[in-house]
């Protein structure tokens, strides 16, 4: 037989097989959002490797007597930054929220803050409550400096324009704002436009799970859910139009991604029979809001009247009428084919589901348990998370509660550290419902809770 002839057999047995199976949208959307960077590199090992001599004295010296890989490890906790659930050695590489960079070094993608830790578990969707994007970017802009290499646009931005004041949340609707501040309707910039009128306030991130019960998006409802809506945060002004029409398909993938999430199922126990005379009050006290769960589920989307629910308004005043009237006149919304709401009358109560694992709760990160949540009167006007462990008790955030601030905390990054409910923004007041319901029913309503 000549090699021809076993070319030919050869290609013939591999056309018969069967071929690689197509890759799923969803599956390429999480594939995009690990591999491809959208945002020019933030820092690179060199700079991640020596943050940790910006640290103070204590946790400095731990530092400096670690192995690398413990160092790296420290490091990641410091700044609330999540290790790769799916690499073999996480310390080897950038963290979940950093893609490596062709030309060097590590940008920051949305797994910066939509990939969060629970009760132990890295889970993808899950808000990171734990970042502290402020003390980062401050200790990789003098890691810079004193290595001599370049400073990157958040080490800029960020002398100006405050990133985050509490761990775990982020000022990130005013970044928003601000990128969309220099682009008309078609996406063309134009960077002599004059700043924006700005009210920096920080959010907690929605789980990104419960997208797929929602036809609308944010706090407010105000935005279309389209792939477009999801581009906001790669607006930077190098990012060309045709740029950002490029990216459309890795986008739509990146929607399916977040479309196919499912909330973590309850970590602890579960007393089924209390459980089950909570969802009985939950379906009169919370279902005409909250929508009804199970095989028959039920979900309204109903924005409540600020008044009504009376949480911090800050967010919904912040969101100026200008950079709304962009979104629904531009490119975002295919020039207000999808509906953009100019005037939302107040927030969005959420689907609840999984709602166990997302503490601190409401839109501003400010209740950190879910019985504080029913406990209006209880919520600590001052709070800090005190360790990684799970409160099943009263189900959130472990913390320790105070009247102020300490005096103790005397630097910025201390203070970043407790969740001080009198700074603008901050409130932890409204949501008075469960006020209605007796002690035992708010028992059994925090039961069927658990089970979402
Ligand atoms: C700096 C932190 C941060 C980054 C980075 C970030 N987000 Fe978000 N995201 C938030 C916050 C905070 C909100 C809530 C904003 C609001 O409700 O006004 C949010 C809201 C959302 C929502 C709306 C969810 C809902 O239920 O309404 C989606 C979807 C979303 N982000 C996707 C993304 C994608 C995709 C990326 C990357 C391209 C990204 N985010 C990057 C912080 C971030
Ligand atoms: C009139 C409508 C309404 C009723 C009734 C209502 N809620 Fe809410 N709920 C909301 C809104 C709106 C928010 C979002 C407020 C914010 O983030 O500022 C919310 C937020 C929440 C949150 C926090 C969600 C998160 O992701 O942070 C929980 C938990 C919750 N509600 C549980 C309940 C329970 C339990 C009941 C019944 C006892 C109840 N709600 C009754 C409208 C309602």
């Amino acid at each position: 037989m000549s090699r021809n002839h076993l070319v030919i057999i050869c290609l013939a047995i591999l056309s018969t097989a069967s071929p690689a199976p197509a890759e799923d949208p969803a599956t390429r959307g999480y594939r995009w959002l690990r591999t491809r960077p959208y945002l020019p590199a933030d820092f690179d090992q060199a700079v991640f490797d020596r943050l940790w001599t910006n640290w103070p004295a204590p946790d400095r010296k731990k530092a400096s007597a670690a192995d690398q890989a413990t160092r790296r490890r420290m490091t990641l906790d410091h700044y609330g930054l999540m290790p790769d659930p799916d690499a073999k050695d996480p310390t080897a590489g950038p963290a979940l929220g950093h893609v490596p960079v062709a030309s060097g070094g590590w940008a920051m993608n949305c797994l910066t803050c939509h990939a969060g830790r629970v009760d132990g578990r890295v889970i993808p969707g899950l808000p990171n409550t734990h970042l502290d994007l402020q003390t980062l970017v401050e200790d990789v802009r003098r890691t810079k400096i004193k290595m001599l290499k370049p400073l990157s646009h958040l080490d800029i931005v960020s002398v100006t324009l405050p990133l985050s004041t509490t761990r775990g949340t982020t000022n990130s609707v005013v970044f928003g704002i601000v990128l969309g501040n220099y682009r008309d309707k078609d996406m063309v910039v134009h960077l002599d436009r004059r700043p924006p009128k700005l009210i920096h306030h920080d959010m907690d991130a929605p789980p990104l799970w419960n997208v797929r019960h929602k036809t609308a998006l944010y706090c407010d409802a105000f935005a279309p859910k389209n792939h477009r809506v999801l581009m906001q945060f790669m607006l930077l002004p190098s990012t060309s139009p045709q740029r950002l029409t490029s990216w459309e398909p890795a986008f739509r993938d990146i929607l399916a991604w977040i479309e196919s999430l499912r909330p973590p199922k309850y970590s602890g126990a579960v007393d089924l029979g209390l459980a089950e005379k909570g969802r009985k009050i939950f379906s009169k006290a919370c279902a005409t809001c909250h929508g009804t769960y199970g095989p028959t589920r039920s979900y309204p989307q109903r924005v409540v009247a600020i008044e009504t629910i009376g949480t911090d308004p800050v967010r919904l005043n912040a969101l100026t009428s200008d950079h709304r009237t962009w979104m629904k006149t531009g490119w975002l919304s295919r020039y207000g084919k999808d509906k953009v709401v100019l005037k939302p009358s107040g927030y969005l109560a959420p689907p609840l589901d999984g709602i166990w694992a997302t503490g601190p709760y409401l839109h501003n990160g400010s209740v950190p348990t879910l019985w504080h949540l029913l406990h209006p009167k209880e919520r600590p006007a001052v709070w800090r998370r005190t360790s990684e462990s799970f409160d099943h008790e009263r189900i959130g955030i472990d913390i320790e509660s105070f009247d102020t601030v300490p005096d103790s905390a005397k630097t910025a990054r201390s203070r970043r550290r407790y969740f001080d409910t009198s700074r603008p923004g901050k409130s932890a007041a409204g949501h008075l419902f469960p006020d209605k319901l007796t002690e035992a029913e708010k028992r059994a309503v925090l039961e069927f809770l658990k089970t979402l």
